[in-house]
């Protein structure tokens, strides 16, 4: 039987509560027998600090190398804000992605037919959504150099970073886009800011050049500020987008709310070679860890994208999916997606449902 290797990092706040559910239902594929799982757990985040002095220590950083796929929680934690920047929680998942080449994040935004109602656009302008966004991961103003806090003969501190791109990374990001386009509704939209930053004309029309090579993939382009406002007026023109990793980071926070929760949504994040890291987009939620009250599915979605995207295993990838839809047609609901007529659940409770509905087999 197939064996995967999975490093789990739960992280801070809620990441060890949603990441349990996502286990278990991991769990219960493998008793079913899909395959034999090798599972083992590190501190990450503010509990790698505490556990190490590290936000991404040592050894966590060599079991996320050795394993297949990384399921991540979240990292975040107020009371570590004023360390340096270098031991700040954050940074463990910015070293992961860099550490690992984890160029391409994968953010889905799907609108499950029950939350049509829990967005806060109308309905009919987000019911049967079903966009990506593939955003770049390693480079950008995320990365470049130099950057920091210096101070001018007058005294006065100024800072800076530098937003810097390379063919390299453009082309690779979207030879990962037009594909993606292509197992979807071949269109495929690039969004940058070609009409202020340098880094981004070169974006464009690198990405222009590559589209030649996908014919059958309709491309378009659009400036970012256009896309902010395009996502909340029509978001059901766009089928896959892709961009830099600033642009990304923020255009996706957008597009989860378009679902109705940032609870819902998923996201991988590959190499060249599809291992990936795999995570929720929301953050560690401090104001609601250890209570029970956060929603697990977005966790067990992504570990639905590891089983897909890492292990091509579609066909559990799917079963995983169809017992979270199952969940939410039968009305259960977490804070989050609470709505007329449906039964509040906590987290395990949730996790428990989704795992019921996997069956016995
Ligand atoms: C995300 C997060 C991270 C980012 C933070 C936690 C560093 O917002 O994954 O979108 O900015 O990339
Ligand atoms: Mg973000």
């Amino acid at each position: 039987m197939r064996i995967i290797k999975v490093a789990v990092l739960p992280g801070d706040g809620i990441g060890p509560e949603i990441t349990a559910q996502a286990v278990a239902v991991l769990h219960r594929l493998a008793s079913q027998g899909c395959f034999s799982l090798e599972m083992d757990e590190a501190p990450v985040g503010g509990a790698g600090y505490r556990a190490s002095g590290h936000p991404l220590p040592e050894a966590t950083l060599r079991l996320c190398k050795s394993a297949d796929a990384i399921l991540f929680g979240a990292v975040g934690d107020f009371s570590l804000d004023t360390l340096p920047r270098e031991l700040r929680p954050e940074q463990a998942i910015l070293g992961l992605r860099k550490e690992l080449s984890l160029f391409a994040n994968l953010r889905p935004a799907i609108i499950y037919p029950e939350l049509a109602g829990a967005s806060t656009l109308k309905p009919e302008v987000v019911s049967g959504l079903d966009l990506l966004i593939l955003r770049e991961l390693t480079g950008d103003i995320y990365f470049g150099q130099p950057r920091g806090v210096r101070t001018l003969e007058n005294g006065e501190r100024e800072g800076f970073d530098t937003m810097v791109y390379r063919e390299s990374e453009i082309i690779r990001i979207g030879r990962v886009a037009f594909d993606a386009a292509r197992k979807r509704g071949r269109r495929l939209c690039s969004v940058d800011k070609a009409n202020v930053l340098e880094t981004t004309q070169l974006w464009r029309d690198v990405m222009t050049a590559l589209g030649k090579e996908y014919p059958d993939v309709e491309l378009s382009h659009m400036y970012v500020d256009n896309a902010a406002m395009q996502l909340l007026k029509n978001p059901k023109q766009f089928d896959v987008l892709v961009t830099g990793n600033m642009f990304g980071d923020i255009l996706s926070d957008e597009a989860s709310m378009l679902t109705g929760s940032i609870g819902m949504l998923p996201s991988a994040s590959l190499d060249a070679n599809n291992k990936g890291l795999y995570e929720p987009i929301h953050g560690s939620a401090p104001d609601i860890a250890g209570k029970d009250l956060a929603n697990p599915l977005a966790t067990i979605l992504s570990a639905a994208m590891m089983l897909r995207y890492s292990f091509d295993m579609s066909a559990e990838a799917d079963r995983i999916e169809a017992a979270v839809r199952k969940v939410l047609a039968d009305g259960l609901a977490t804070g989050d997606i609470d709505r007329p007529g449906s039964k509040r659940v906590g987290t395990a409770a949730m996790g428990s449902a989704v795992v019921a509905a996997l069956g016995v087999q």
